[in-house]
């Protein structure tokens, strides 16, 4: 782990892989016209080679150069949420790699908010693809040391930039067909894209897989079950659920929320382990991976958790745990 942006670069430029920060998760950073380091992402993580990788570009005047056309919609989205987490698909230009693209003629692009990915994509003058910095299927990385734990040397250089303000993935738009449609959310909402764009956008309903390859049912997933409830009342609900042997963490907003579990699952009080609650929805986006990780060091067979209410990023939480849950 280091701080030295020079040090990241040289990697980069030689071909190697970096653990990038970004304010959404770490990504596993190769150059994006470098196919042998791109390949080589796609070894570490274990990800099946259709499924197409984002990539990362120091502002906005990059996307020219990997878009076959740049969309009228991209200006004022760009402008209100450029840096920050939000990730179009386009229809990509003659360049880019199929290694990149997973065979499509689409190319995710989007510049991140931390200073650390902006000064390394700025000195690089180019872009950077990069997934999650895990492996495929696993709890995404929000801190440098989430990175060496899961690639250990797999990875070249890991860039400390500190826990990722946000905690969940981008928010994907696909702004290649008619009419703009989020295929993933994340800290952006719809909601907002909408009201940037002054048409109604709307969120794909669908198979994700077909839309944003890789966007699998099952994914985000600790090895502990995760059971997820909305509401106290129906923590009795997940009763039948809960292994027969082993800790059950629980994860909830409020120290309320923790205890009126505890209540309600009454005959599994010395089995439960109250994990530290995340606050609002933005601290639930923010904390979850941590705590997910946190479930599979203390060893628990399942995490029960409380998810936050629809609103916000909370629709993010709430399909990241749906995922995670799939899991089981
Ligand atoms: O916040 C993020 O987006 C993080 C950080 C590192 O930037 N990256 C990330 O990458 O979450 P990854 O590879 O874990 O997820 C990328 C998603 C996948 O679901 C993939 O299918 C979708 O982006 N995607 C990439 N290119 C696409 C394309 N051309 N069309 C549709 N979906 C695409
Ligand atoms: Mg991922």
């Amino acid at each position: 782990m280091t701080r030295d942006v020079d040090a990241a670069v040289a990697v980069l430029r030689a071909g190697g892989l970096v653990g990038l920060p970004t304010e959404t998760v770490y990504g596993l950073a190769a150059h994006a016209r470098n196919p042998k380091a791109v390949r080589r992402v796609f070894t570490v993580k274990g990800r099946p080679p259709t499924h197409p990788l984002i990539v990362h570009l120091p502002d906005v005047s990059h996307v020219a150069r990997w878009a076959a056309t740049v969309p009228d919609t991209l200006g004022p989205l760009a402008a209100a949420l450029w840096p920050g987490p939000l990730t179009v698909v386009v229809r990509a230009g003659p360049d880019v790699m199929a290694e990149i693209t997973g065979g499509r003629d689409t190319v995710a692009l989007r510049v991140p908010a931390h200073p650390l990915a902006l000064e390394v994509l700025g000195r690089l003058d180019d872009g950077v693809a990069a997934p999650s910095a895990n492996r495929f299927g696993g709890v995404s990385p929000t801190t440098a040391a989430h990175v060496v734990a899961d690639l250990g040397d797999d990875v070249d250089l890991v860039l400390d930039g500190g826990p990722c303000a946000v905690g969940v993935e981008s928010t994907i738009v696909d702004l290649g067909g008619a009419r703009p449609e989020v295929l993933r959310t994340g800290a952006v909402s719809a909601s907002q894209l909408s009201s940037l764009l002054g048409a109604e956008v709307v969120t794909w309903s669908g198979d994700g897989d077909a839309r944003a390859p890789g966007m699998l049912a099952s994914h985000y997933a600790p090895h502990a079950a995760v059971l997820v409830i909305d509401e106290i009342g129906a923590a009795g609900v997940v009763t039948r659920r809960i292994p027969e042997v082993g800790a059950v963490a629980v994860l909830a907003s409020t120290t309320g929320q923790l205890d009126a579990v505890r209540a309600a699952l009454a005959g599994f009080d010395d089995r439960l382990v109250d994990l530290e609650p995340v606050g609002d929805a933005d601290g639930f986006a923010h904390e979850l991976y941590d705590r997910l990780r946190q479930v599979d060091r203390l060893g628990c067979a399942a995490v029960i958790v409380v998810a936050p209410p629809p609103e916000g990023i909370g629709v993010a939480v709430r399909d990241r745990l749906t995922r995670a849950a799939a899991g089981e």
